[in-house]
């Protein structure tokens, strides 16, 4: 062989090598689409994400001034989303979402278009659009944090993969039926579609946060006796149904004595005490549903109880305690899960008005999830980034009137026919503060502070350290809503301070003002300070003030730096 010759067989050999690589790398099962991009992907190259507050018509509405705010904001959520992703990075227990579901009648818009039935990329649309969001909002969650993904069957198997690739199968906790339209869909074909779904997935499955749910009337009803630690029900000891036989279980056959005078009970036979074995009516030889050990527990505690019946046989139960809550099952049947009733109809009696908007859940849907998701996380955070007419809101603020909570959520949605000014900050507003129903009688408000925002851009244009300052300029309710502090405490033109009722947040938009910035910061004596201070690194750190207070605790990040960074992870700039 040449050397030629040699040479070239190495290059066919590394090629192949190469190939292979690439081969293994390829994707092998999942969900494969055409990215379809939305027009702002083109602008946001040229345009950054900040928050401003809206317009004065529509005011905050406020009942504790010092406390903390929930949060709507008005834009396209991917832009909320992108800069939740600077403020509330691992800082959310829920996220709900019931976003459009892509039916092809006319209720979905993509790049200003609505997408039809036969759009052939229609899917590839749709799985484009929800993608971007989810891989932003899986950042935003805590580690047990939960994410509800609710959809109906036109999207539920391409949903389905898309959430697997992003959160891990392993972190899929279950899939809901839930019962939306009691009375069927009867213009489908086929069949009246009735229900829809919620996919439960955890950020991490071995943490994440599932709860019981409280006890209907009618299962507490079960618990129909009564002794000094509890209420409870009288289950039979002896097994039955599948595996229930002696062969099946052999360790869990074996006798128990009771003395038929006092009916006491012993795992040892005694004198006066009739040996009883797990044999059923038939003559059978079933087995206990506990083995022995626990047994001997249950006696000694008296969660065993001996009853002699009618034939003069005794039959062995066990007490079966009330508990606090059941697990929720994967089918969720009731009227009150009825979307028209608790849904649109609540709408236009809180509005005062018909046909408000078309597609909302029930409130009762939602306050379930929240239930078997956040009940006993009191002062848990919820994001809706597809808030439509602001149930999830509505429901947080009903389980906190509840059991006195201090849960609260930030609202995300466009404002596509007004929604967002017209029902879903009215419907807020109203269902906080109260509001008088059609008859003319009061509502009582569930209270709660609620802060408008609107997403706004800043152009890219001249150099970086101008973007910089551009940012900077233009950051005050982004660093408001990272601080959740919108109380204004002392506003100069380069110097911000706003509080709430823990902490201070305190701004500097130019550090030639850093002697008079020093000096307010040292009279706020009483509450923590988050101070952020304008730089153009990231090199600015508490060691540049001189003379703060020890007593304080502080501290301290320069900005835009971080800002800027989580921009760049998301867009192309
Ligand atoms: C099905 S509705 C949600 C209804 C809500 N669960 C309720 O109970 O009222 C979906 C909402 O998402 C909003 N939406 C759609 N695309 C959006 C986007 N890119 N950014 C923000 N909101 C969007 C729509 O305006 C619509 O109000």
């Amino acid at each position: 062989m040449t050397i030629q010759q040699h040479e070239e067989l190495l290059k066919k050999v590394k090629d192949l090598q190469e190939e292979n690589i690439r081969l293994k790398k390829r994707k092998k099962y999942g969900l494969v689409w055409e990215d379809k991009p939305e027009i702002f992907d083109e602008q946001s190259k040229n345009a950054l994400p900040v928050l401003i507050e809206k317009d004065g018509r529509f005011n905050d509405t406020i009942s504790d001034p010092d406390g903390d705010f929930n949060i709507l904001i008005e834009g396209d959520n991917y832009h909320s989303l992108s800069v939740l992703k600077y403020t509330h990075r691992n800082s959310v227990d829920l996220i709900y979402i019931d976003p459009p579901y892509n039916t092809g009648n006319n209720s979905w818009r993509y790049n200003n278009n609505y997408v039809e039935k036969d759009d052939a990329f229609r899917h590839s649309k749709w799985i484009s659009f929800i993608n971007k969001r989810l891989r932003i909002a899986k950042d935003l969650l805590k580690e047990e944090g939960v994410m509800v993904f609710t959809i109906d069957d036109y999207e539920i198997a391409t949903v389905t993969l898309l959430l697997n690739e992003i959160f891990g199968e392993e972190n899929w906790l279950n899939t809901v039926v839930v019962e939306n339209n009691p009375r069927g869909r009867t213009s489908n074909a086929f069949f009246a579609t009735s229900h829809e779904y919620y996919l439960f997935y955890g950020k991490n499955y071995k943490k994440s946060n599932i709860e019981n749910l409280p006890l209907t009337r009618e299962q507490k009803k079960a618990f129909n006796l009564k002794d000094e630690i509890s209420e409870y029900r009288l289950l039979p000891l002896r097994k039955s149904g599948a595996d229930s036989d002696r062969k099946d279980r052999p360790k869990q056959f074996y006798p128990i004595f009771v003395n038929e005078k006092t009916l006491e009970i012993s795992l040892k036979s005694k004198k006066g005490y009739k040996e009883i074995l797990p044999i059923d009516g038939t003559g059978r030889e079933r087995a206990w549903k506990i083995g022995k050990d626990n047994c001997e527990k249950y006696i000694l505690s008296g969660d065993v109880v001996a009853k002699v019946k009618r034939d003069g046989s005794i039959t062995l139960s066990q007490k079966d305690r009330i508990k606090s809550g059941r697990k929720a099952k994967t089918i969720w049947v009731d009227s009150k899960f009825d979307a028209s009733a608790h849904g649109s109809i609540l709408i236009n009696k809180i509005l005062g008005q018909r046909k408000t908007f078309d597609y909302p859940k029930s409130i009762w849907a939602v306050i379930q999830t929240l239930q078997t998701t956040i009940a006993s996380k009191k002062d848990a955070l919820v994001l809706d980034f597809f808030a439509g007419s602001g149930t999830t809101g509505h429901a947080v603020l009903e389980l906190n009137k509840e059991d006195d909570g201090n849960r609260k959520f930030i609202l995300c949605t466009n404002n596509e026919n007004k929604i967002c000014e017209e029902v879903t900050y009215e419907r807020i507003k109203r269902v906080s503060q109260g509001y008088k129903n059609k008859k003319g009688e009061d509502v009582e408000g569930l209270g709660g502070n609620l802060k408008y925002l609107k997403t706004d851009f800043i152009k890219i244009d001249n150099s970086i350290d101008d973007l910089k300052e551009k940012i900077v300029e233009a950051s005050t309710q982004i660093l408001c809503l990272k601080e959740s502090t919108f109380k204004e405490k002392d506003i100069q033109e380069k110097i911000k301070i706003f509080e709430n009722n823990h902490q201070y947040t305190a701004i500097l938009f130019d550090t030639f003002y850093l002697k008079e910035f020093t000096e307010v910061l040292n009279k706020l004596t009483d509450k923590k300070v988050a101070v952020y201070v304008f730089a153009y690194d990231k090199n600015f750190s508490k060691e540049e003030f001189h003379n703060l207070s020890q007593a304080v605790e502080y501290t301290v990040e320069p900005i835009p730096e971080k800002l800027l960074e989580t921009y760049q992870e998301i867009f192309n700039f």
